[in-house]
């Protein structure tokens, strides 16, 4: 255990989660949806809603394809399952602050430990070589109506190794179908994943790719997580998880990738030859980015277990099936940015559903100083995850709920002034995602809202006119049936 916190939640094997997810009520499985189209629309509907109350889709008997060869939605997408995946007692799931705060005690018992390399492995119980790869034989969903293709890879881990330190990276970053054999992904610019692929393709050397396409839990949220980039990320998730991850090393590349995977495809990445990749139905809400020429991957290695569950999401207008996960993590990763940036009394931090997850942020704060509050504004708007296609990052007092909308914008609409208290930041990092860039100069600007009292009138602001606790508590002991 090299010290780290043992977890009897936390689950490193996919069909182990499952069998947690369902015993808790919200597994559903659905048979006979197609995979073109249907299976994304059956997912966005229902998550429509009923948003992170939508159990976890299981697709399986998709028409044309073996029973068994299942496509899975939502994995995170609840309370519930989200604290399974992360290894929080999920009965404390229904308090988003209790459940943040949580995760946030258990993360600093962390201790990253390195993979533990195995031989047999579930992950090795089938493996297609070279001619004999036929990415076809799965259930590939096209996710969105307009989607230029059939997407492999959307809750993945794309596994690649810095050729110059040798650290392994994991994002979760799209792969679309080019045909049997061949695929293409989208790595935003500045990712870790993208930074590595580059270093390999500008010498004019294949990248060598992982593409885990039916993760575990753990990986998949080291995946997702922008961990800081010394951080080994299979290191991170043995720690999520509290015990070595077990590892195989590819056939090809030797690149390690997680032995109780559901389907691992093992390949390079070219550096002379690309095909088009896109659109795709995005986090934004849009179909933005269009299509792009992107570097080919071969894959020759596929790996995959007896009845492989390919683990899916699909991006689109809020709500969808992951984005309270993904507000969730994000909010988890602002407070270690902003902690780690040795902040004092930042209290809370929401990243809200409604800007997608990225682009609407409010912090609360117990105002120390004169220029508190812009300072955490100004930091939060650059550290990881924020730094990257934020837009709005909202500062607030700590009588504010930062999760609460309705609290956050009556906040801004009394303590803040747009003349004196908006600081708007230019030329900072953007993505061709972002529905405001219209060229190929990835820049967008932001805003930090000081939401807060302002600090010299801290003593003398107006007094918020609602019932004291106190006296809430009183009259909810007289008059029970009221309150029925
Ligand atoms: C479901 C899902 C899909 C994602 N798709 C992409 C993508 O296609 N391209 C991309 O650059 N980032 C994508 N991301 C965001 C990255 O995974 C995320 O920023 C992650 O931290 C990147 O890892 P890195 O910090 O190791 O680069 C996606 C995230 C999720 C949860």
């Amino acid at each position: 255990m090299d010290g780290a916190m043992a977890n009897q939640y936390v689950q490193t094997d996919l069909r182990d989660f499952l069998a947690a997810v369902e015993a808790g009520g919200e597994l559903k499985t659905v048979a006979g949806a197609h995979w073109d189209k249907e299976i994304g629309a059956v997912t966005e509907v229902l998550y429509r809603e009923k948003v992170d109350r939508a159990p976890l889709l299981l697709f399986d008997e998709v028409p044309g394809y073996e029973k068994g060869f299942r496509c899975l939605y939502g994995m995170l997408g609840s309370p519930f399952r989200l604290a399974l995946g992360m290894g929080i007692d999920p009965a404390g799931s229904d308090d988003r602050r209790a459940m943040l705060d949580a995760y946030r005690e258990r993360i600093k018992q962390y201790k990253p430990i390195p993979p533990n390399v195995v031989t047999e492995a579930p992950i090795l119980e089938n493996i297609d070589r070279d001619d004999d790869v036929d990415l076809t034989k799965f259930p590939v969903p096209v996710h969105h109506e307009k989607d230029g293709g059939r997407y492999i890879g959307t809750a993945c881990g794309v596994i690649t190794k810095d050729p110059d330190t040798g650290r392994v990276n994991v994002g979760t970053y799209r792969v679309m179908l080019n045909g049997k054999n061949i695929a293409t992904s989208y790595i935003s610019n500045g990712k870790q994943g993208r930074i590595q692929r580059d270093k390999y393709l500008k010498d004019g050397k294949r990248c060598p790719m992982v593409i885990v396409v039916g993760i575990d839990p753990a990986t998949y949220i080291a995946a997702r997580y922008t961990l800081a980039d010394h951080i080994p990320e299979l290191d991170w998730a043995g720690g999520l998880s509290g015990a070595p991850l077990d590892v195989v090393e590819g056939e090809v590349t030797g690149l390690p990738f997680p032995a109780r995977s559901e389907l691992v495809l093992e390949g390079w990445v070219s550096p002379d030859e690309t095909a088009l990749e896109g659109p795709f139905g995005e986090w934004t809400g849009y179909y933005a980015g269009a299509a792009k020429e992107e570097p080919v991957i071969h894959i020759e290695r596929v790996y995959y277990r007896n009845d492989p569950i390919l683990t899916c999401a699909a991006s689109q207008k809020p709500p969808h099936s992951h984005l309270f996960e993904r507000c969730f993590i994000r909010s988890a990763g602002l407070l270690d940015s902003l902690e780690g940036a040795g902040i004092p009394d930042v209290k809370g931090v929401w990243v809200h559903q409604a800007g997608a997850g990225r682009t609407f942020v409010a912090v609360a704060i117990k105002q120390r100083y004169f220029g508190h509050a812009n300072q955490v504004g100004l930091v939060a708007s650059q550290v990881n995850p924020i730094g990257y296609v934020g837009r709005y990052i909202v500062v607030v007092d700590d009588d504010i709920d930062p999760t609460d909308i309705n609290d956050v914008i009556w906040a801004m609409g009394t303590r803040s002034d747009p003349k004196r208290d908006f600081t708007i930041l230019d030329r900072t990092w953007s993505s061709r995602l972002d529905t405001m860039v219209f060229d190929d100069k990835l820049y967008n600007s932001r805003v930090v809202i000081d939401a807060c009292i302002p600090y010299e009138h801290i003593d003398d602001f107006p007094e918020v006119a609602m019932t004291s606790p106190e006296l809430a508590k009183e009259v909810r002991t007289k008059f029970p049936d009221v309150f029925d």
